[in-house]
């Protein structure tokens, strides 16, 4: 694991954009795994304004969204489907083709499952996957269980993350209980991850990923298997993280 600490939340974002940038650069026709939630945001808002000032050419890219809420469809405002096209694929040139994203509204979610691997498989896998890491240390939807999820499948969420993400809706009870999201066994067969997290209440999470025993009760920990992530927090996401750390790797600006 490479730890990058940053002293804000758009400098996390700046940080992440550059080795996404980067991986396009190097092969435009990337597959890239994305995230949804707050912790992203400020990293589209880089990879936008990259692909504004310079011509940054995402018409060959090909993308994979980690999860979808079960019972919503992409018109919804709460869906994650709309919070992808605001807040990245309307501020680039993403060809809407090679855009996938769990459908929460499939019927059998078993077949949903089964048909969003195929189609990761044949796009040649991902290359490149963006993760956040909730309070409970999931990623992806893969809340803490006594095991470790396998492929994309439908979960329950915590209640934890049911709380953590009423901030986006009218009231607790509106917040979908179910989401289909990618296993831990697709995200560890990406070839290259970026974990993302900001603030003090990621604190802890960030702690049990990168030094916390591997176990499937903190899934983000069997990132300390993968051969190639990075993670880059900000100051407080990584300030239960041990000095020695923290010394070593904080970003100078
Ligand atoms: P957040 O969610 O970015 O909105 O904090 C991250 C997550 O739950 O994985």
């Amino acid at each position: 694991m490479r730890i990058i600490i940053t002293d804000s939340y758009e400098e996390m974002g700046m940080e992440a954009a550059n080795i996404v940038a980067g991986q396009i650069y190097l092969k435009p026709n990337s597959v890239l795994g994305l995230a949804t939630g707050s912790t992203p945001v400020s990293m589209y808002q880089r990879l936008a304004a990259v692909h504004k000032t310079v011509g940054l050419d995402f018409s060959e890219v090909t993308t994979f969204n980690l999860d979808e809420y079960i019972g919503m469809s992409p018109e919804n405002p709460q869906s994650y489907h709309y919070f992808m096209q605001e807040n990245f694929f309307k501020h680039i040139n993403i060809n809407q083709d090679n855009v996938f994203i769990p459908d929460g509204m499939a019927e059998d979610m078993i077949e949903e499952g089964e048909r969003y691997e195929r189609l990761i498989e044949a796009k040649g896998g991902i290359d490149l996957q963006v993760l956040g890491i909730g309070q409970n240390a999931h990623i992806g939807f893969n809340e803490p269980d006594i095991k470790f999820a396998a492929t994309t499948h439908k979960v329950a969420l915590d209640d934890e993350t049911i709380q953590a993400n009423s901030r986006f809706f009218a009231s607790v009870k509106d917040v979908p209980r179910y989401a289909i999201s990618m296993g831990i066994k697709t995200i560890m067969m990406a070839e290259h991850v970026i974990l993302l997290a900001n603030g003090k209440n990621k604190a802890e999470a960030v702690y049990k990923a990168v030094c916390g025993d591997v176990t499937p009760e903190a899934p983000a920990s069997i990132l300390q298997l993968h051969r190639d992530v990075v993670v880059i927090v900000d100051k407080e996401a990584a300030s239960r993280l041990p000095a020695a750390i923290r010394g070593i790797h904080i970003v100078k600006k």
